[in-house]
Formats: structure tokens, C-alpha cells, sequence
């Protein structure tokens, strides 16, 4: 069983503090760095762009994986990738040519993955399946960090899981972002999750973000 990786979102982080935030989550054991990218449109809420991208760059040698929340996202790889960004995943609610849009992104350089939110069927991601590097099951619906998981998403992740074996793509990444926690990420990585994303369950006041990965990676492993 491979160790699943941890990617905190610095979405709920001390933004005024960003890099030292994410130097505490590079040295408190974090696997990757996923930054929530919000235009207002796609989602109610707004976040960050490629200027903030760049600065969490340079604030880390971790990979970096771009969770675009963004109408028409094909207008922003370039600038995302110029940012520094490893990974750019577009929600396929977004993208009508989205066999265009990843093929963008790998000719960057970057690897790309497609977004599925709740209600969205796994089926309208199957024919991108041979193409994509990485799968983001949305277990909450996205615009904000601290929301609860939504329970029905464990059997979807199972789904998608199978529907990656189904097309010979296992080795294709399982994301799972959303109201993930101690309680939960167990079940999460035993549905068949690679990469766990978390921001308040990394950035909280109740404890250090290596204390919190900590215990992430406890309860991961059971
Ligand atoms: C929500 C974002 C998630 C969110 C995770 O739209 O895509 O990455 O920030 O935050 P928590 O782990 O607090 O749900
Ligand atoms: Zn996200």
C-alpha cells in the first residue's frame, strides 16, 4: 500500500503569513502544496491568482498543484505554469473542450488533472481518463475551506477508483479534496484515495500544522 500523499491548502493559512505557513507544512511533512484558485464565477468566492502562485513557488520545493475553480481556465495556464505551478486541474463543469484544455496543459510541461464536483456524474469523466495524470473528487462543494465531507462521496471515490481500473489507468492519482480529517481519512484512502488535500485540518488554531499532519498521517495509516 502506498503511503498517501498529504496536500495541505493553504485556503484556510495565515495568508499574511503565506510563506512561512508553507514552509511549516514542507517541514512538518507535507507532500505537495494545493493552492485553491477562485474567480467569483465558477464559484461564490474569490481567492488567488498566479501572482500568489509564484510567491507560494518561492516559498517551497514541494510540488505544487493548482486547484482551478475558474470559468474558461485554458486562459490561465500559461500564466500558471510561467508561476511555477506542477500540476493545473481544471473542473470539467468548466471546460466544453476538455480534451483541448489538458492537452494545453501537458504542452506546458505541467501535468494535468480534471475536478469533478458532487453532483456531477463520474461517467463525464471517462473519456478523459487515458489523458489526465491525476482525478480531484470534490467532497464538498467547492468556494470554501472548513466545510463538512459530504458521506455519499466515499462510495464515488470508490466509483471512480474502479472506473480507473475499468480503463487500465490505476496508476493514474486519486484526489480527494474537501471536509477531510482525522475522522475520516482512513475511509478516504480505503476508498481508494492517492493524494488527501487538507486546510483546516493543517491550518487551525487548535494546533501546530506538524502536529496536524501528524496525526493526519496517523490516522491514514490506521
Ligand atoms: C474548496 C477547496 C478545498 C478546501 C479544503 O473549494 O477546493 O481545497 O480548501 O479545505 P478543507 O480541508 O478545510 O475542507
Ligand atoms: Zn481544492
Amino acid at each position: 500500500m502506498t503511503r498517501v500523499r498529504i496536500a495541505p491548502s493553504i485556503l484556510t493559512a495565515d495568508l499574511g503569513r503565506l510563506a512561512e505557513q508553507i514552509t511549516e507544512a514542507q517541514e512538518g511533512g507535507a507532500d505537495w502544496i494545493h493552492l485553491d484558485v477562485m474567480d467569483g464565477h465558477f464559484v461564490p468566492n474569490i481567492t488567488i491568482g498566479p501572482l500568489i502562485a509564484a510567491a507560494a513557488r518561492a516559498a517551497t520545493s514541494l510540488p505544487i498543484d493548482a486547484h482551478l475553480m475558474i470559468e474558461q481556465p485554458e486562459r490561465y495556464i500559461g500564466a500558471f505554469r510561467d508561476a511555477g505551478v506542477d500540476l493545473l486541474t481544471v473542473h470539467v463543469e468548466a471546460c466544453p473542450h476538455l480534451h483541448r484544455t489538458i492537452q494545453s496543459i501537458h504542452e506546458t510541461g505541467a501535468k494535468a488533472g480534471v475536478a469533478v464536483n458532487p453532483g456531477t456524474p463520474v461517467e463525464s469523466i471517462r473519456e478523459i481518463l487515458p489523458s489526465v495524470d491525476l482525478v480531484l473528487m470534490m467532497s464538498v462543494n467547492p468556494g470554501f475551506g472548513s466545510q463538512r465531507f459530504i458521506e455519499q462521496s466515499l462510495a464515488k471515490i470508490r466509483r471512480v477508483r474502479q472506473m480507473l481500473e475499468d480503463v487500465g489507468q490505476e496508476e493514474v492519482e486519486l484526489q480527494v479534496d474537501g471536509g477531510v480529517g482525522e475522522s475520516n481519512i482512513a475511509q478516504v484512502v480505503d476508498a481508494g484515495a492517492t493524494v488527501v488535500v487538507a486546510g483546516s485540518a493543517v491550518y487551525n488554531p487548535q494546533r501546530s500544522v506538524r502536529e496536524n499532519i501528524a496525526r493526519l498521517r496517523r490516522a491514514a495509516e490506521g
